[in-house]
């Protein structure tokens, strides 16, 4: 459990507050880079923070303030220019780095004021990498954005989903340290979901939870594998702060703000090596509903849908003062110690880096993360050789993540891979 106190500080991201000052120290991706395709802003509110995501005429990408600094009117209703955004209202343009760089009237008027050079509003760099854009809202020096390994894989069909998941950021994280939710919520409950009462999966024996350079890793054994399975010896990571790393894919929760989450996912899927080499022109982006609009209840029928029933379900806020936790939260205690620890290391130190950053650039080509059966997704398989490979070395004909699929990119992916997906 936790106090009501200790509850809201890991909890609440807002500016100043010493969770927020955390998690501002690392690169949050918040959009996917081919939703600029059709449009050139987008609001986007990220830990309380009203901003506009854009993407100026130059290709450059700008997270400024959603509102205008002369007279407030909303800057995602601005259009974007060579350099920058303009407000819709009297023309007043900011750059990337925030500055005004033009105030139409005042410049032609009285151009020995220099007005625009007292005006600034906030801004944050923006990245493209991996398809996604990503937001660093900490203290200069940034970081490096890392290149997780599996960016670096070729070959692939990699998509984007975005959820708008209604509760607070870190009951979804806790969700990326817990082993025995996969036996309950996923397997043996889609197994209830399908009208049918068993046989349940073979149970977990024993967990166990380590610290990686990026994260924290968990591991286990069930009643069917032993500690020579990879799920014993390789396991899968909390990638620091906020996100799940299960082999193939990532699935980050960002704040939006202490009552709602953005939830992230990153997929690839490795073409069949015959239709290889292939190389994928666009990202799809596409956001995933999570509420049945007929019944008015979550959706239950895909993976992370099931996740997120569970966070919704502890409400807005999770109530950890009535909480108890067993040996099988043993990684949930472990993260919530790191956070803890961090955020008193950085208020004591403001120069000091938390856990999990990467500030060598030489070693960011290709940061290695465990990686179960990584030769399938890197080298890639025969299609003709998933019967042997269980999983099918990542050649799935099945998307079961996320509902709501729209069918472009179910065409996209058939059309990469070269058969027919099947319903999920
Ligand atoms: S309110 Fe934006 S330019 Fe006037
Ligand atoms: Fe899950």
């Amino acid at each position: 459990m936790l106090s009501k106190n200790k509850n809201k500080q890991i909890m609440e991201t807002g500016a100043g507050t010493p969770m927020g000052n955390l998690l501002r120290r690392y690169w949050m991706p918040i959009a996917g880079e081919s939703e600029f395709d059709d449009k050139e802003t987008k609001p986007v509110r990220i830990m309380g923070e009203d901003l506009v995501l854009y993407k100026d005429l130059s290709g450059k990408y700008g997270l400024v303030d959603r509102q205008c600094p002369h007279r407030r009117a909303d800057l995602s209703y601005g259009f974007v220019e060579e350099c920058g955004i303009r407000c819709n209202y009297h023309g007043w343009q900011f750059d990337e780095t925030g500055q005004c760089v033009a105030q139409p009237y005042e410049d032609t008027a009285h151009a020995d004021a220099n007005f625009k050079k007292k005006v600034k509003i906030t801004a944050y760099p923006v990245e493209a990498k991996a398809g996604l854009l990503w937001a660093y809202m900490g203290p200069q020096p940034a970081p490096c954005l890392p290149t997780w390994e599996p960016f670096t894989w070729k070959n692939g069909f990699v998509q984007v989903v975005l959820s708008d998941v209604p509760c607070n950021w870190f009951q979804c994280a806790e969700n990326c340290i817990d082993p025995i939710h996969f036996e309950w919520m996923h397997a043996n409950w889609s197994i209830r979901l399908k009208g049918e009462t068993g046989p349940y999966i073979p149970k977990h024996l024993q967990i166990d939870f380590k610290r990686h350079d990026y994260g924290l890793t968990y591991h286990r054994i069930a009643e069917n594998t032993d500690e020579t399975s990879p799920l014993w010896t390789v396991g899968r990571i909390y990638l620091w702060p906020n996100c799940l790393f299960t082999g193939e894919h990532f699935e980050w929760r960002v704040p939006i703000d202490d009552e709602n989450t953005l939830s992230v996912a990153w997929f690839f899927n490795r073409v069949p090596n015959e239709r290889g080499p292939y190389v994928q022109n666009r990202i799809p982006t596409w956001y995933s509903p999570v509420k049945d609009e007929d019944t008015g209840r979550w959706i239950t029928s895909h993976v992370m849908n099931q996740d997120f029933v569970a966070w919704v379900g502890q409400g807005r806020q999770s109530d950890r003062e009535n909480e108890h936790l067993g040996n099988s939260d043993k990684g949930v205690a472990m993260a919530r110690k790191q956070l803890f620890d961090d955020m008193e290391l950085i208020e004591k130190d403001p120069s000091a880096d938390p856990f999990a950053i990467l500030r060598d650039e030489s070693r960011n080509d290709c940061v290695e993360l465990p990686i179960i059966g990584r030769e399938k997704y890197r080298d890639g398989v025969d299609t003709g050789q998933r019967q042997t490979l269980g999983s099918g070395g990542n050649i799935n004909r099945r998307f079961p993540f996320l509902a709501g699929q729209p069918a472009e990119v179910k065409l996209a992916y058939e059309d990469a891979m070269g058969f027919k997906m099947e319903d999920w």
